[in-house]
């Protein structure tokens, strides 16, 4: 009961969780194609806790390649699926290119969940399946709403097929929306590898600092907020990984009452935007280029989550607060500079 696979390994959030799962007496292995991440990331997980991790190159889609891979791994107990495209604004260029990544992946691996008698499941959810919410915090219950973009359609889809699959299918689901993951791990050997010119918030801020981009455009200054800029809940993504080995533990354990069931990854608190530079600023004690603009199409007024859930029934802790997701966050900038200019 004791190897994990986790899909999407060389990521952000899965090289956190390898490494949580390493550090909690997991046996893990990879399968992670490098279509938008780093093989040397496993080298880096290896630094952090002294256990190697192997990878596999293997894309979801290429169902041979990957029921193979499962024929050669029949101890395999768990899955934890976070391989997908993520980008928001190119998946509304090209939607088929989402669709077919995001779900068949999805459909390929829960084949290999049915046909290999997989026990237990955690997928990658997200924030983005409430939209733009009438009432805040969100909870679980919170009703989900129309999707602002086929990258957020997947998230939605991707959950509804897994309640049907549960029901014809002996396995146990969870689903992690999360919120906002930021930061780096502390030992500063891994953090998020951008490629290209960041959409996120944070790396755009670091990346701003560092001198890679000129200056942060603040996207609206006149929303309806206690300064006019949108709030989202942060929450570090070394907490977020621990939440997958708490998911895990709770699925081992036979304590799930349900066979899917879906919990908030998020602080539990909501930053605007203006509040996350003057939280950068003051714990980096310097000054950041920015200037508020124009709107950006999509953007949700404020979400931020009620984690009660989570903290309850999994045993969730969280250990970092804001000063240590800017923290991590810059010092994983600083090494990137040093190391890829
Ligand atoms: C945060 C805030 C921006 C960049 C994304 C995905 C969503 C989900 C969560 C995965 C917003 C503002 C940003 C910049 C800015 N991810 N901002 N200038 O919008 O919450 O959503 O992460 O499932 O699907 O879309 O995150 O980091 O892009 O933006 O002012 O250069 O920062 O307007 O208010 P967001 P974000």
């Amino acid at each position: 009961m004791n190897k994990i696979l986790v899909t999407g390994g060389c990521g952000y959030i899965g090289s956190h969780t390898i490494v949580e799962l390493q550090q909690s007496g997991f046996e893990v292995v990879s399968i992670d194609d490098n279509s938008s991440s780093e093989p040397w990331i496993m080298e880096r997980v290896q630094q952090i806790t002294g256990i190697p991790c192997t990878n596999h190159a293997i894309n979801l889609c290429d169902m041979p390649a990957l029921r193979a891979f499962f024929e050669a791994q029949p101890d395999i107990s768990g899955v934890i699926h976070f391989a997908a495209f993520k980008s928001v604004g190119e998946s509304s260029k090209e939607p088929l290119k989402y669709f077919h990544n995001n779900l068949l992946g999805q459909m390929n691996l829960m084949r290999c969940v049915q046909d290999f008698k997989i026990p237990h499941f955690v997928f990658s959810s997200s924030c983005t399946v409430y939209g733009n919410p009438e009432q805040l915090p969100v909870t679980e219950e919170s009703p989900m709403q129309e999707p602002e973009s086929p990258y957020g359609r997947t998230k939605v889809i991707g959950e509804a097929m897994l309640r049907d699959f549960v029901k014809v299918v002996p396995a146990q689901v969870i689903a992690l929306r999360y919120f906002n993951p930021v930061g780096a791990h502390p030992s500063n050997h891994i953090g998020e590898y951008i490629l290209g010119v960041p959409s996120y918030l944070l790396p755009y801020i670091t990346q701003t600092a560092i001198g890679k981009r000129k200056k942060l455009t603040v996207f609206g200054g006149d929303y309806p907020t206690r300064d006019g800029t949108c709030i989202r809940d942060y929450i570090h993504v070394c907490d977020v990984a621990r939440a997958h080995v708490n998911a895990i533990q709770y699925l081992q354990r036979g304590a799930a009452p349900q066979a899917f069931e879906v919990f908030n990854l998020g602080s539990g608190l909501g930053q605007t935007v203006l509040e996350m530079i003057a939280s950068f600023e003051k714990v980096t004690a310097l000054r950041l280029n920015y200037e508020v603009g124009d709107r950006r199409a999509g953007d949700v007024v404020a979400v931020y989550a009620n984690n009660r859930k989570a903290r309850e029934v999994l045993g969730w802790e969280l250990k970092f607060d804001l000063d240590a997701m800017m923290a991590t966050s810059w010092a994983w900038e600083q090494r990137l500079a040093r190391e890829h200019g």
